[in-house]
């Protein structure tokens, strides 16, 4: 067997351009017509689309339509897709179950948006939070992850009198400018850095970043700076940072030490809401936390994302700042429909829940387990993260990573730091050669849905196998 840690040292960039042009050119052939339509995008939209992580390399696909595991190009190209709306589609795309539930809706109620308060958003809120089975708990739904976060930041600062925040390197919480700290994930120079232009100086310095699972670090943290902390961000299973699950003491640590220091803890269950168990992933770990931010599949597909949490800081009770926090609600806000679709996703989910979570542990496994195998058949180390832990009994969450080192997968610089694993192969090399054998993964993996069958999981395997026996030419 070829080491691979040995041997990725020697390995010339001559030689992966070499691979990468290869590839670019099959993809090239098989996608003009995506590639005539980015030109056009290109003149008028900024970079040529709506989301810098869509616009990879050498241009995006653009969709005509997608169902179940798939995604079908403007080509005719039928990938089998692990993106999933941005991991929001768990019973893969155009659900029957919300087609039905659009068809009967729209003649009903009319399925635009009207701005006013409307029952949907009532039952949503009550199934959520029958779920969650807090007492003294509330909700309000807003439209994008990071309105979520940043209203539930500046809820904690007007709850404390402090500015303080302290969040996870590889915490991505949206593009939020009090949390653009710390997910500079292609940066040489980890993640302490900030991450965008625009960031007034004094909030970027009130924003501090801690590694993820490193219970002596936020231990000696909450000692110097505690008192200086308005919250504490956290995802209880990383997300883009790696797909790593939290230790149970981790989560523990955070919530003593929060309460120690009078800091609002905050978990960030945009992507782990209800895709591991119905409900947050925090009543596996049995921690309570005083705000949490729900997104993703709560709309069903559509635009919500929600700040649930102890309903006196969210209504602004108590706070020691002057003026409470604006905490208003926007436009588009509780869009009937979405909240409509969100609830028949839910329903659906809590329903099935016996058979949904189980099976969805069960894919996640034996993608990550046999992914593994087929590089390791070529001699090639990878390491799938997305397991779960002695709290979270599986996932349906893969990131493939190709290990330089021996080392342990426990926060997210295991994962992005180009000194430990190969980002490049992962990011660029891996995605291209996939999108050759008409899969579609983000950060060499993705979240698998109920969709994906055992004839769609066969399939993906031989695509990674086929990548695999591509890499041991070209590279090693
Ligand atoms: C954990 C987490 N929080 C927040 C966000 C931001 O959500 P949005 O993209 O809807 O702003 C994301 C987006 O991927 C996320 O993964």
């Amino acid at each position: 067997m070829i080491s691979f840690y040995n041997s990725v040292k020697n390995m010339k960039i001559d030689k992966s351009a070499k691979l990468i042009a290869r590839l670019e050119a099959r993809y090239r052939k098989k996608t003009p017509k995506s590639l005539r339509l980015f030109r056009e995008a290109q003149k008028v939209m900024v970079r040529g689309g709506s989301h810098s992580i869509r616009l990879f390399s050498p241009y995006p696909f653009f969709m005509a339509t997608a169902d179940g595991p798939y995604v079908r190009d403007l080509d005719g190209n039928a990938y089998l897709d692990y993106w999933q709306g941005h991991y929001a589609n768990v019973l893969g795309h155009n659900p029957k179950v919300l087609e039905k539930e659009f068809r009967r809706f729209d003649p009903e109620h009319g399925s635009l948006h009207t701005g006013f308060e409307g029952e949907s958003q009532v039952r949503l809120a009550e199934l959520i939070m029958s779920r969650l089975g807090y007492r003294d708990h509330k909700i309000r739904f807003t439209t994008s992850g990071a309105l979520a976060t940043m209203s539930a930041v500046m809820l904690s600062q007007a709850l404390t009198g402090r500015e303080g925040i302290l969040k996870i390197g590889g915490g991505w919480h949206g593009a939020s400018p009090y949390l653009l700290k710390g997910v500079n994930f292609r940066g040489s120079e980890g993640f302490g850095a900030a991450d965008s232009a625009g960031i007034p100086p004094a909030m970027l310095r009130a924003t501090h970043v801690t590694r993820f699972n490193d219970v002596d670090r936020l231990e000696r943290f909450f000692k110097k700076s505690g008192d200086k902390i308005a919250c504490f961000i956290v995802e209880p299973f990383l997300g883009v940072g790696g797909f790593i699950a939290a230790t149970r003491d981790f989560l523990q640590a955070a919530r003593r030490l929060t309460e120690k220091y009078g800091a609002v803890l905050i978990f960030d269950e945009i992507i782990t809401g209800f895709r591991f168990c119905p409900s947050g992933l925090q009543k596996l770990y049995g921690v309570e936390p005083d705000i949490s931010t729900f997104g993703k599949l709560i709309g069903g597909g559509h635009a919500v994302s929600a700040v649930e949490g102890k309903a006196a800081i969210l209504e602004g009770k108590g706070a020691k700042s002057k003026i409470k926090a604006k905490f208003e609600g926007g436009t588009f806000s509780s869009h009937p429909q979405y909240m409509r679709s969100g609830y028949v996703m839910l329903k659906y989910l809590f329903d099935h829940a016996g058979t949904v979570y189980p099976r969805l542990a069960a894919s996640g496994d034996a993608v990550r387990t046999r992914v593994e195998a087929a590089f390791r058949a070529e001699g090639i180390e990878a390491h799938c993260t997305g397991r779960g832990n002695d709290v979270v009994p599986g996932s349906s969450l893969f990131m493939v990573n190709f290990p330089r080192t021996e080392h342990a997968y426990a926060a997210a610089e295991d994962v992005w730091d180009p000194a430990l694993s190969d980002v490049r192969l992962k990011e660029d090399i891996l995605k291209i050669a996939l999108l050759t054998e008409d899969v579609n993964v983000v950060h060499g993996g993705g979240a698998i849905s109920l969709a994906h069958d055992a004839a769609a999981i066969d399939r993906t395997v031989d695509a990674y196998a086929a990548a695999a026996r591509l890499f041991k030419k070209y590279l090693f």
